[in-house]
């Protein structure tokens, strides 16, 4: 029997351009994709994607982190924030400082960001929230509003083949090591630093005579296809989650045309 197509609530967030939210409303728009965009945030009032969205007739917010991140004197006491602070310090990867008051305070005022950030989401009830280029960490504050009772709601698009290259640079760590192959990885996010349970991934050639530009206009046209595909999956309820106890959770994708999926991302990779 084949399985039942489900309309996703999507909210994306981002913090610049916003290539691929277009890829995603340019799919919903051409009926190729069982979900719709309810609502766009981003981190900065002056990312281009907000007009993109805007465009689509997609309602946009902005969260300003800056203020949040920068406020001064005015560090929200940790009474007064949702979530036990210190507690949170103890179960969080993103924050390294070896001083436990700095990373108290970024992680009071980051929480500052996210309880607006769900506030705003709230009103939209996302089936699933999709980092599209959103260049802040999240906190298991935010994670575990979403991720809950073995659910993962939390997507991410990272530019490079993970494990390899986690971070904010993943063309230019690519290009840099000398790779020969590069990729594109879709995952869900958990605590650390782009470590959650990869959905697909992507690879494409690196040339001799390529420089970073190059590649990531390539790894960008392999973005918006995976992206897009991961979606669709996760409609057709085609994306299972083995989680035993003890194991590092990870994901099955159940497409009886997964093998020819994967060839035409290969494809895409040479053109
Ligand atoms: C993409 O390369 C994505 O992988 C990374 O940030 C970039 C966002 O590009 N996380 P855009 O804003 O979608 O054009």
């Amino acid at each position: 029997m084949a399985d039942s197509i489900r309309s996703l609530r999507l909210v994306v967030l981002i913090s610049g351009g916003g290539t691929n939210l277009q890829a995603i409303l340019d799919r919903i728009a051409a009926g190729e994709l069982s979900a719709e965009v309810v609502a766009v945030v981003s981190d900065r009032a002056d990312a281009y994607g907000l007009v993109r969205a805007q465009k689509a007739g997609v309602p946009v917010h902005v969260v300003d982190y800056a203020a949040c991140l920068e406020l001064e004197p005015e560090i929200p006491a940790a009474e007064s924030l949702p979530v036990d602070i210190g507690e949170l310090d103890r179960i969080q990867k993103i924050l390294k400082s070896p001083d436990p008051a700095k990373r108290l305070e970024r992680l009071r005022r980051l929480v500052l960001a996210e309880q607006e950030l769900i506030g705003i989401l709230e009103g939209y009830r996302p089936d699933y929230v999709c980092l599209a280029g959103f260049m802040r960490l999240l906190t298991p504050y935010f994670l575990h509003h979403y991720n809950r009772r073995g659910e993962w709601r939390v997507l991410n698009i990272h530019p490079a083949l993970l494990p390899a290259f986690p971070g904010e640079h993943g063309y230019e760590d690519t290009f840099a090591y000398g790779c020969k192959w590069g990729g594109i990885t879709v995952h869900f996010v958990d605590e650390g630093e782009d470590s959650g349970p990869i959905i697909a991934q992507a690879v494409y050639p690196v040339w001799p005579s390529d420089d970073v530009e190059k590649i990531r206009k390539r790894g960008l046209q392999l973005e918006y296809e995976v992206y897009a595909q991961c979606i669709a999956w996760l409609s057709l309820g085609q994306v299972k989650l083995d989680q035993r106890d003890g194991k590092r959770p990870c994901v099955l994708i159940t497409d009886p045309d997964y093998p020819d999926v994967l060839k035409s991302w290969l494809r895409k990779a040479f053109l």
